[in-house]
């Protein structure tokens, strides 16, 4: 028994792939548990940059075998595309990755209605990537969605097709003015994707369990964070999984007694993409300068990231969702330089301090910080915590108290490297 879950504890984007890149050089099988190509995760090795939408990011390292599970929402395109990439680069990609034949298929009606349904909301927007990840799911919901499975039996596939594109084509048309699409165009990406995948399908619960009783050491890696969980985020502005430990296990048909590490990733700061409240933005040059010092623009569509302070109530109800067994504390080198680093310790609504994430009403809680001095040195080469200056190691020590967990892993750079473990 030896399964690691890495989860955003944030609203995504905390530097969970370099994180999950650093674990895999340890274990065996690393697999993608919900989400699809609305992640985009970042991995930097000798300098070079690696981004991630499907493959899980243990990919780079030799030998590792990669595995996208059942709560995964799979568009062939991007995947295939995501593989031409690696294979070009000189990654060996060969026997090393395994599609779960109950995952669904994203196919292009699901980012067209993605698209259509954002226009349509108008003044309400969610902010979604366009990825088609919302309308896959609700077809998972409806029991309409088509699975890679699907695709062993080409009758069976093309009725399910037929039958979809009925009510797509309707809605595409007759609701949102767009172009249908056809039988024979959706079955050609499907067809194709088999030809080029067939010998990666397999029953991903099975081929899980059956590893791990062997002894293999699993990472399931978690896209999205905590605060985009479709139950415990800040819902509607939300994706359409459950990033938190829940849907790692719904997501691989892992158990619960399988898994002995829950690792939390967060910023030392905070960013979000999209809309939806975020109490500790900063709308001032702060904010612009972690903007532009952290490189915080997505990796996926490229928007600029929302800023802001390192927010210790999303934190804890993180921690209790998740049941972390351990903080990995990363981009710490950006804050250098800030003679103030703020902390909101707890939140205030109507006047009244609050000791809760609440499940509603996120947006008119006002946070309540502490200040912390700063440092001025760059702390990128730094790799032991003595190396630390002193009031960075403050900086931790504070967030450690608040939270009440340890943080056992400090990020202070993109590189594989650049990684501090505690003892
Ligand atoms: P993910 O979605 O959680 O995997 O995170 P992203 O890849 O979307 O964004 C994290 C960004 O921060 C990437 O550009 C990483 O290369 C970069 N990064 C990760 N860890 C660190 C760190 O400790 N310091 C700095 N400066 N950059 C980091
Ligand atoms: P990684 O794995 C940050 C956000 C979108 C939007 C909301 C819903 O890189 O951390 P969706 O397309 O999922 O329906 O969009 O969720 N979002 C992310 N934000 N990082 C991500 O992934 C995200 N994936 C989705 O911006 O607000
Ligand atoms: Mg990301």
């Amino acid at each position: 028994m030896s399964c690691t879950v890495v989860i955003g504890a944030q609203w995504g984007d905390e530097g969970k792939a370099k994180m999950i890149d650093y674990y895999s050089s340890d274990a065996d099988i690393i697999v993608r548990y919900q989400g699809g190509a609305n992640a985009g995760h970042t991995v930097v090795v000798g300098g070079k940059k690696y981004v991630f939408h499907l493959i899980p990011s243990g990919i780079l390292h030799p030998g590792k075998i990669c595995v996208l599970g059942n709560g995964v929402v799979l568009d062939p395109l991007q995947m295939v595309d995501e593989m031409d990439k690696l294979i070009e680069q000189g990654i060996d990609i060969d026997y090393r990755i395994f599609i779960s034949d109950a995952a669904h298929l994203i196919l292009p009606y699901h980012k067209a209605l993605d698209s259509a349904l954002e226009e349509m909301r108008a003044e309400n927007k969610i902010g979604t990537t366009g990825r088609g990840i919302g309308p896959c799911y609700a077809d998972k919901c409806f029991r309409t969605g088509i699975r890679v499975g699907d695709l062993y039996d080409e009758k069976y596939l093309e009725e399910k097709i037929t039958q979809t594109l009925k009510i797509k084509n309707l809605q595409l048309e007759k609701l949102h003015g767009r172009d249908p699409y056809s039988v024979d165009e959706i079955m050609d990406i499907c067809l194709q994707f088999k030809a080029r995948v067939e010998k990666m399908i397999i029953n991903t619960a099975f081929y899980l369990n059956e590893e791990s009783d062997k002894g293999k050491k699993i990472i399931l890696e978690g896209a999205q964070g905590f605060g985009l969980d479709i139950d415990h985020g800040t819902y509607p502005f939300v994706t359409s999984s459950n990033p938190t430990v829940g849907g790692a296990l719904l997501g691989t048909g892992i158990n619960n007694f399988q898994v002995n590490r829950v690792v939390g990733i967060a910023k030392a700061y905070i960013t979000r993409v999209g809309e939806g409240p975020f109490p500790t933005e900063d709308f001032t040059e702060s904010g612009n300068t972690i903007r532009e010092k952290g490189h915080e623009y997505g990796a996926t569509t490229g928007r600029p990231r929302r800023c802001g302070w390192f927010d210790v109530e999303l934190l804890k109800q993180a921690k209790r969702i998740c049941g972390f067994t351990e903080i990995a504390l990363i981009k710490l080198d950006i804050l250098s330089g800030f003679k103030k680093i703020k902390v909101a310790t707890g939140y205030q609504y109507e006047g009244k301090k609050i000791e809760m994430f609440p499940s509603f009403m996120l947006d008119k809680v006002k946070p309540v910080y502490t200040e912390l001095d700063g440092w001025d040195e760059d702390i990128s080469a730094c790799k032991k915590y003595e190396d630390l200056p002193e009031k960075a190691r403050n900086y931790i020590d504070f967030l450690e108290e608040k939270i009440g967990i340890r943080i056992a892993i400090i990020g202070v750079g993109p590189g594989r490297e650049d990684t501090i473990i505690r003892n």
